[in-house]
């Protein structure tokens, strides 16, 4: 095993690639426990920084995050003939010039990677290229653009109108101040473009996506949509008709029990559909500097070395066993006064503080159903079997745990 430090150039030192100079400091020696070998920046690029071609010789890597095509393409294209791996995360060269870039590597034998030209940290490139490698896949269906699916949760939760979500999408940072790229559907249809790509092996440029934006949709449209059970995303489509690939981008209503359906805010996600896997969805967040940074990173890490079949060696961990969690507790009680303060007054004693209650009377008897905040398994069952001794309690009582989050 070599112990020369794996050399990463990166070129681009704005919201992605600063936050990938930090992650890769921060992980490096962790990486070098894993794979061996200590990844470490040989230079950065910027406009007002450091030399490209000196960047390159010094490198066994290259990191492209400057988007766009220009100098970027150059840039991609020199690296690989000078027979470095790149990774980047841009998907204009690659929904433009993918096969120009594709062909590159194979001729130069390195590898090329960008997890994150897609979905940012979602490993929808992945998991089509490796773990679905030998699915047929018939149809991909993404929300891939984080912007507008903010927008559109945003008009759907308060009833603003577009230029009002739209608004308040720039004061939050979801939006650019020129937001035309999210909104027309462009920046989706790139991604759709790479996604297609993938899924089908066929040649998918951008410009053959058809493709249609979020502008004209009306506080109406969702109102309606809401009485009928339905909600609006940005959608991007990718499918194989009359033996043929048909690649779309535009808004669509999708019932309640589609995948997509409940991906909300800045959120991302894929749902690959194939008759041998059914249907998988994938989703996280689509952008961010860490995020992206990350998914940079795994791609590094696995241009770095042959992809492992094995988990690394395990580190010896205590096995925890009393944990927090929220309780449902649903109990079945004589109805009488000063019930519900009894089991209050025993869930406090234990440190269980009640969230919600819901009471009904059933003629002698009622039914008290709570949802506790988090608290030790330990305590909150300890409380349950006091609880269970009250005279008044005429079922054991039933326990049911609740996961709080949502995104
Ligand atoms: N931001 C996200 O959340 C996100 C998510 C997924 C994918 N991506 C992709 O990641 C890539 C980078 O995005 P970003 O948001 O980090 O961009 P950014 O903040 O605009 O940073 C771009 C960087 O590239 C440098 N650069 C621009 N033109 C250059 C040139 N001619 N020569 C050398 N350096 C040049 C800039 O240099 P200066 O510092 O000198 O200006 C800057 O450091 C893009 O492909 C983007 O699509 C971004």
């Amino acid at each position: 095993m070599t112990t020369e430090p794996f050399r990463v150039g990166l070129l681009g030192h704005g919201t992605v690639g600063s936050a990938f100079a930090q992650l890769l400091a921060e992980r490096a020696e962790a990486i070098e426990a894993e794979v061996g070998r200590r990844p470490e920046l040989a230079g950065v690029l910027t406009r007002s920084r450091g030399d490209f071609d000196d960047i390159v010789a010094r490198s066994d890597l290259i990191v492209e995050l400057i988007g766009g095509l220009d100098p970027a393409r150059a840039y991609v294209l020199r690296s690989l003939g000078a027979g470095r791996h790149v990774v980047t995360a841009n998907k204009q060269l690659l929904s433009q010039y993918g096969e120009e870039v594709f062909d590159s590597a194979r001729r130069n034998r390195v590898q090329l990677r960008f997890e994150a030209a897609v979905a940012g940290v979602v490993p929808a490139i992945r998991v089509m290229a490796e773990t679905l490698a030998a699915a047929h896949i018939e149809r991909v269906h993404g929300i891939v653009n984080g912007t507008t699916n903010y927008i559109l949760t945003e008009m759907t939760r308060t009833g603003a109108t577009y230029a009002e979500a739209l608004r308040e999408a720039q004061q939050l940072g979801y939006a650019e101040a020129d937001p035309t790229e999210d909104v027309t559907g462009k920046d989706a249809a790139a991604k759709m473009a790479i996604l297609a790509r993938l899924a089908f092996n066929a040649v998918v440029r951008l410009d053959d996506v058809i493709c249609e934006g979020i502008e004209r949709i009306t506080p109406d449209d969702i109102a309606y949509a809401k009485e009928l059970g339905l909600s609006l995303k940005l959608v991007g489509s990718a499918e194989r008709v009359d033996g043929g690939v048909a690649v779309h981008v535009y808004p669509a209503f999708l019932y309640a029990d589609h995948p997509l359906a409940a991906v909300n805010g800045a959120f991302n996600a894929v749902t690959v559909e194939s008759p041998a896997i059914t249907e998988i969805t994938l989703s996280g967040p689509g952008a961010g500097g860490m995020q992206t940074a990350s998914a940079v990173l795994g791609d590094v890490i696995s241009a770095m070395i042959p992809p492992p079949s094995l988990p690394p060696p395990a580190v010896s961990h205590p096995i925890v066993t009393d944990v927090e969690f929220s309780f449902y507790l649903h109990l079945e009680v004589a109805d009488r006064p000063g019930v519900l303060a009894q089991v209050a007054e025993i869930l406090g004693l234990q440190g269980v503080s009640i969230k919600s209650v819901v009471q009904k009377g059933l003629g002698d008897e009622a039914r008290l159903v709570m949802v506790m905040h988090p608290v030790l398994e330990s305590k909150f069952r300890a409380a349950v079997e006091l609880i269970a001794r009250l005279d008044f309690v005429r079922e054991p009582p039933r326990v049911i745990r609740v996961i709080e989050e949502t995104f």
